[in-house]
């Protein structure tokens, strides 16, 4: 198990590392800002890669900024590591003075490391507190939701960030169960409270409960359409964008953000006409998602949800 201060402890294996490198090293000479550094394994190969950019890489978690920076320390200025929420990206590039930018990445959700320490409370599998926040000095806790939401907004957020079939029984089993103080007692309510089919199928009957709380605590899709928009009014013609998502929520906002700069939403409703703001800004890398091959997800199962959408600034447009 993870030790939660150690940052030799920190080991996260980038996910579709080649197809990402591919995407973000064929940019103009610049700046990238990789908005999710974690333990720096994609900024590390995107330098690697390509000796005409630099990166400023954003982590809201202090320990993962330790990991980046022993792994980074050799690419000296290349590499700046800053603590601070994506969402925050175009204030902390205006105290760079970095007024455009080459690439951004986001590969959203959480590292192995933070699933896999204890004390950081994000696993059902680990005994420890119900913590579940990324940046540890501030915002609430899971504890706070588990034991003060009522039972409809329970219910409504384990639908919403966790697509849970059995949110109702769960929200009640839990309102039931209170106090819930560690990871271990709420995986044991969930279980309880989920039909014996369920508890007899493939993963375990907690895991969208434990996802869905923690997108709650750190506010994970509240802030992401606004930190997309962001990175893209930044990118300079011919920079890039690439997204990382890890469940249909999350890729749901990805897509969203990126055909509409594209000039591609569809009308509000059919029959209505289109949005009046239809010019394209960017342009949509591929079409769909891609998706780890099987390779991948042998040597590393956590990518197995994985889904990559990229686009490319064009000349002109809006700022
Ligand atoms: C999947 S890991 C990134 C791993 C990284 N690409 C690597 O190769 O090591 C996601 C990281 O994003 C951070 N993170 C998640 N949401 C964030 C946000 N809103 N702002 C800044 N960092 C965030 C997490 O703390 C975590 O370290």
């Amino acid at each position: 198990m993870a030790n939660v201060e150690d940052p030799r402890d920190f080991v996260h294996q980038p996910v579709m590392l080649d197809e990402v490198v591919t995407v973000l090293s064929e940019v103009p000479d610049g700046v990238v800002v990789d908005a999710t550094l974690g333990g720096g394994g994609h900024t590390e190969a995107l330098l690697n890669a390509n000796s005409g950019l630099s990166v400023i890489g954003l982590d809201r978690d202090p320990v993962a900024l330790a990991a980046a920076d022993t792994r980074l320390a050799s690419h000296g200025q290349r590499a700046v590591r800053i603590h601070r929420r994506f969402d925050e990206m175009a204030e902390a590039l205006r105290e760079l003075d970095v007024q455009r930018i080459s690439g951004c990445l986001f590969d959203l959700g959480v590292s192995s490391p933070q699933l896999d320490t204890a004390e950081r409370g994000f696993s059902y599998r680990h005994c420890g507190p119900l913590d579940m926040r990324m940046d540890r000095s501030r915002g609430i806790t899971g504890g706070d939701v588990v034991n003060s939401y009522d039972q409809g907004a329970l219910t409504s957020l384990l639908r919403r960030h966790g697509d849970e079939p059995n949110a109702h029984r769960i929200a009640r089993a839990i309102v039931k169960a209170r106090p819930i103080n560690s990871t271990v007692e709420l995986a044991e309510v969930v279980r309880d409270a989920v039909p014996a089919a369920v508890r007899r199928s493939r993963g375990h009957p907690a895991r969208r409960t434990f996802q869905a709380i923690r997108i709650e605590v750190n506010e994970e899709l509240e802030i992401l359409e606004g930190a997309i928009t962001q990175a893209l009014s930044l990118l300079a013609p011919g920079g890039r964008c690439a997204v990382l998502a890890y469940h249909s929520g999350e890729d749901r906002i990805v897509k969203r953000c990126f055909t509409e700069a594209a000039g591609e939403s569809p009308p509000p409703r059919p029959g209505l006409p289109p949005l009046p703001d239809q010019q394209a800004h960017v342009r949509l890398l591929w079409r769909g998602v891609r998706r780890p091959g099987a390779d991948e997800i042998d040597r590393n199962p956590r990518s197995e949800a994985a889904r990559l959408r990229a686009v490319e600034r064009l000349e002109g447009g809006r700022q």
